[in-house]
């Protein structure tokens, strides 16, 4: 491999560090919000939770939905506590309380320091209801909507930035799914409303809701072609699972990804030609991550229920190997994707979990998001790599080897993030570093375990990383060994700064 600070693929938007919180499951309720747990605070918010996100250094966090949103009605979630109704909730198919909703919300994302992505009902509803939520939100008073939101006790305005134009749009599961066409043009108009009550937002708008729908790229196309002037992303979401469990097909599914991001950039660009437009549309890659452990649970679990266990897949260590490997494709997709969500935060798909009443802990998935997000942080490289390649069931040509590097140009830090897809045997890995005189290498983290299938629980976490990587620099010369299947991060550093 070449590593050299003048190869750089784009500064780092941090936002691709984010995650989701949803109204479904025990996401909220049992999850961020427990007000009878011990760990609760004022507010009801368990602060083992707020803990544990901080620890992630999450930038923004998605919210309300997801399916929820597309039938979800603002206004039931704010006002006094004790007035709110509690309603059947659509996309999951339980009671949704309301004792959380947009004021709460935006407390404990203050108390975690992280923003909100906000999602409006494009379902249900359409301009209306989000021309008055982001009065409600962003409008500094004076006005209906702004003086209810005092009266609610926010005197401020809580100025959310990022907005989401609806969810998953296309999809037969969504409630008032979407033509692209009906969708192109309530996206607009809504957008339009949107920023005519506050310039100053940016706004996502819905792609497919993955690679296998039948509509896939035509439905980015005319969304794009119609909302080009409103919107500033568009919007991907992608899960894997390794349903038939061949590991090695499973970790070559980035090279998915790797495809469907570049799609989704040229469907923009083809779009940005078509209407000689100097605007450029950046991919917010909003839901990604593992499920499929808890597809057959969840078929168990009985309609109308307070936040059930939905969505509750325990992670294992090969999972924590994809996510990893999924968190390299953004960076070296750095100059496009400018905002990411790992879905999503807390119990429902999350790399956080809690008991109801009990304790928190951490999936196998947690460490390779952590340290991406601590530390892949400034510029990413662009790594000139050849690596051993092999063939999988649905892939050719899948290198062993993953990579992306960061480069921190105040530190004086270079961070390399690497996987060895290499089930059976380590890899040693060579890279030239000559660019960067004086460094020496920091720390190489590892996260690795004989078992593919091992999981963490409450008090027993047996997939956590250590410190023991084998990396060294000799005359501007990185060499590594990589163990078989393992996750790594190996930080260098100017030692003579
Ligand atoms: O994250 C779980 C669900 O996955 C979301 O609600 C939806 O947008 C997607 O289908």
């Amino acid at each position: 491999m070449v590593l050299d600070k003048s190869y750089s693929i784009s500064e780092i938007d941090n936002r691709i560090y984010g995650s989701f919180i949803e109204h479904l499951g025990r996401a909220v309720y049992g999850g961020i919000y427990e007000p009878d747990h011990p760990e609760a605070d004022d507010q009801g918010f368990r602060k083992d939770v707020i803990d544990l996100v901080k620890e992630l250094n999450v930038p923004i966090v998605r919210y309300p939905g997801g399916n929820m949103v597309s039938a979800y009605n603002w206004e039931d979630g704010v006002g006094p506590k004790s007035q709110r109704p509690k309603r059947l909730e659509l996309a999951w198919r339980t009671i949704e309380t309301n004792q959380i909703g947009t004021n709460e919300f935006m407390d404990w994302a203050k108390k975690v320091n992280t923003d909100v992505m906000m999602a409006v009902n494009l379902g249900t509803r359409g301009i209306d209801a989000a021309r008055n939520l982001i009065e409600y939100t962003n409008h500094p008073g004076g006005t209906y909507w702004s003086d209810l939101r005092k009266e609610h006790g926010y005197e401020d305005p809580h100025n959310i930035k990022t907005w989401c134009l609806g969810n998953e749009m296309d999809g037969p599961w969504q409630v008032g799914q979407k033509t692209a066409y009906e969708y192109g043009r309530i996206a607009k108009e809504t957008g339009k409303a949107m920023k005519l009550v506050d310039p100053s937002i940016e706004l996502v708008a819905c792609g497919s809701s993955n690679t296998g729908m039948p509509t896939f790229p035509e439905y980015e196309a005319t969304t794009l072609d119609i909302a080009y002037e409103e919107i500033d992303f568009i919007s991907l979401h992608q899960y894997y699972g390794n349903r038939s469990d061949d590991t090695a097909n499973y970790l070559a599914k980035t090279m998915d990804m790797d495809h469907f991001i570049k799609t989704v950039t040229s469907t923009c660009d083809y779009i940005k030609a078509k209407h000689r437009s100097k605007k450029t549309i950046n991919l917010s890659f909003d839901e990604w991550n593992v499920w499929y452990h808890s597809n057959d649970a969840d078929k168990q679990i009985d309609a109308w229920q307070i936040a059930p266990p939905q969505l509750e897949d325990v992670y294992n260590f090969e999972d924590a190997l994809l996510v990893g490997s999924m968190l390299i494709t953004f960076l070296n997709h750095a100059d496009r994707v400018k905002m990411a969500c790992m879905a999503q935060l807390v119990n429902v798909i999350a790399p956080i979990m809690t008991e109801n009443n009990g304790r928190s802990w951490k999936q196998t998935i947690y460490y390779p998001y952590m340290y991406t997000s601590l530390y892949g942080r400034g510029t990413a490289l662009k790594p000139i790599l050849s690596s051993p390649k092999y063939d999988s069931k649905d892939f050719t040509d899948v290198n062993y080897i993953d990579c992306a590097a960061v480069y921190q140009k105040e530190a004086e830090e270079v961070v390399l993030f690497l996987v060895n897809k290499n089930l059976q045997e380590s890899i040693s890995v060579t890279t030239d570093v000559r660019s960067f005189e004086g460094y020496q290498v920091l720390e190489h983290v590892v996260l690795e375990n004989e078992d593919l299938k091992a999981t963490n629980k409450p008090g027993s976490e047996k997939v956590t990383p250590h410190k023991g990587g084998s990396s060294k620099i000799n005359d501007g010369v990185l060499e590594t060994r990589l163990t078989k299947a393992s996750w790594n991060m190996i930080r260098l550093r100017n030692v003579n700064a």
